[in-house]
């Protein structure tokens, strides 16, 4: 994949990995990782917020970065259960993930909370990962590219730079399903999102746009030679290196 952008590929374990298997997993990702000096692309974990700073010390001096999963908008104070961008910062993380099309079904986040939570990132010195993505219904209405330049618009967080922000396209009915668009579909979003922040920043050619939905080693070569893929965001196939480590090779 020879790219205008440096690929980022990212792994997004949710809610699954306990300490030991988890160690094992990472810690081969940085052997594979450490084997293959100078990967062409930006390797990223981003475990459960209860092993980062454990995976952070497996993978010190690594090519491979860590980062969360979600952040609470607040720097600290009385909410019980979130935790701060600035605690995933501490705790060794450099990136992330706000606005999982998850957290956004799950606890009704809109794209003003997003929004605000890719802001804690960025005032905490995290990179923030922004997901967009329809539901099958939207897709269904013929509203994808409608929903995702809402989502985009709404989600950004002020001040947004290609250093500082990564959009991921997730299309909520290839989530976990084993189900992907076509690449032509994919393009159309991927160069509709490029569109779309044209009219919003200044760097918008410099900024990255991953592809997530059951991307896994047999699919990723095609997923990643699409227009304006700039990586992709993974569930399923970054739990284990095995999985994880072909669809980095494919940069
Ligand atoms: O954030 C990654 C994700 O939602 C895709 O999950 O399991 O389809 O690769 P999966």
């Amino acid at each position: 994949m020879s790219k205008q952008r440096r690929p980022l590929i990212a792994g997004n374990w949710k809610m699954n990995g306990l300490s030991q298997p988890a160690a094992t997993e990472l810690g081969e990702l940085v052997r594979l990782s450490n084997e293959h000096a100078g990967p062409n692309c930006d390797i990223l974990i981003c475990p459960p917020a209860t092993l980062l700073r454990e995976m952070a010390t497996i993978a010190k001096g690594s090519a491979v970065s860590l980062g969360g999963q979600d952040c609470h908008a607040k720097e600290s104070g009385a909410h019980t259960g979130d935790i701060s961008a600035e605690m995933l910062k501490d705790a060794g993380g450099d990136y992330c993930i706000v606005g999982h099309s998850e957290r956004r079904a799950d606890h009704g986040e809109s794209s003003a909370v997003v929004k605000a939570k890719a802001e804690a990132a960025l005032r905490a010195g995290l990179v923030a990962i922004v997901c967009v993505g329809e539901t099958l219904a939207e897709r269904d209405a013929d509203k994808t590219l409608d929903l995702i330049s809402s989502q985009v618009r709404n989600s950004l967080p002020e001040g947004a730079t290609a250093t500082t922000t990564v959009i991921a396209y997730e299309p909520v009915w290839a989530i976990g399903t084993g189900k992907t668009p076509t690449p032509d579909d994919v393009a159309v979003v991927h160069a509709h999102i490029r569109k779309e922040l044209g009219s919003l920043i200044n760097d918008s050619d410099k900024m990255r746009l991953l592809y997530g939905g059951s991307v896994k080693g047999s699919n990723a070569a095609e997923l990643m030679a699409v227009a304006n893929v700039d990586g992709a965001l993974v569930g399923g196939a970054s739990l284990k290196a095995a999985d994880f480590w072909p669809i980095v090779e494919t940069c």
